[in-house]
């Protein structure tokens, strides 16, 4: 299993250390098979220790340059991060970020061999016209996306059960994953949107949920530590 805390605008650099020294003490028995991922905002990016993998919740594609308010490959580079989040239905909404530029930039940081959670997901109002419509919405957000890097990462978050409280029902997400995993095949895809300690189990639990992206119920550690030790 996968489990992934995204912490978006949330926690500092002081916060995040603390919340990292409780999840080693919490997780010092954890088998390892499983893989845990933070990705903290910007100002918390550091060479930290630990069974985890630190990502960065978004860069921009380049080196370095002159892209006033971004970073690029080389601060990443400096604390040893390989590995972005790209296409989370806030940068697309919020950031006005488009398929062709998320595909530029998977295809970018592919070049230069991160490791990438690619997320897609619909809003409500395409979720009420039905099956069909939430499939054609899905598929059309792979494109331009090399589906079968062997670094690939999909992370299935439906819009309308990010941060509200309410995930997807068991039935929508294993119909939805299993159509997906027709596509992409042997690439691991997670599931996210309010995905918390009373339904991680029944999520994990679902056939082509292979781990979770997990927003507000990552921000505290004890809570984080008790979904990946469910
Ligand atoms: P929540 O877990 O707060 O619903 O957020 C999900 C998410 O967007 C993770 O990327």
């Amino acid at each position: 299993m996968i489990y992934a805390a995204n912490f978006k605008t949330n926690q500092t650099r002081k916060s995040t250390r603390q919340y990292i020294e409780e999840l080693n003490v919490k997780l010092c028995t954890k088998d390892v098979r499983d893989k845990i991922y933070i990705f903290p905002p910007f100002t918390a990016l550091d060479n930290y220790e630990g069974n985890f993998t630190i990502g960065a919740q978004n860069a921009y594609p380049v080196h370095n340059g002159a892209f006033t308010g971004e970073i690029g490959v080389e601060q990443l580079d400096e604390f040893g991060i390989k590995t972005i989040l790209i296409g989370h239905s806030e940068r697309r909404e919020y950031m006005a970020e488009t398929q062709e530029k998320v595909a530029q930039k998977c295809a970018f940081f592919q070049a230069q061999g991160f490791e990438i959670i690619y997320c897609i997901g619909e809003p409500l109002s395409i979720r009420e016209k039905g099956f069909e419509p939430v499939m054609e919405y899905l598929l059309a957000q792979f494109e331009g996306i090399d589906i079968h890097y062997d670094k690939l990462v999909v992370a299935y978050e439906p819009i309308w059960a990010i941060g509200t409280g309410r995930s997807a029902t068991a039935e929508e997400i294993s119909a939805t994953h299993s159509a997906l995993k027709k596509v992409i095949n042997d690439t691991p895809l997670l599931y996210g949107g309010s995905v918390k300690p009373a339904n991680i189990k029944e999520i994990t639990s679902i056939a082509g949920v292979d781990g979770v992206l997990v927003g507000s119920a990552s921000l505290d550690a004890d809570s984080f530590s008790q979904m990946v030790l469910s």
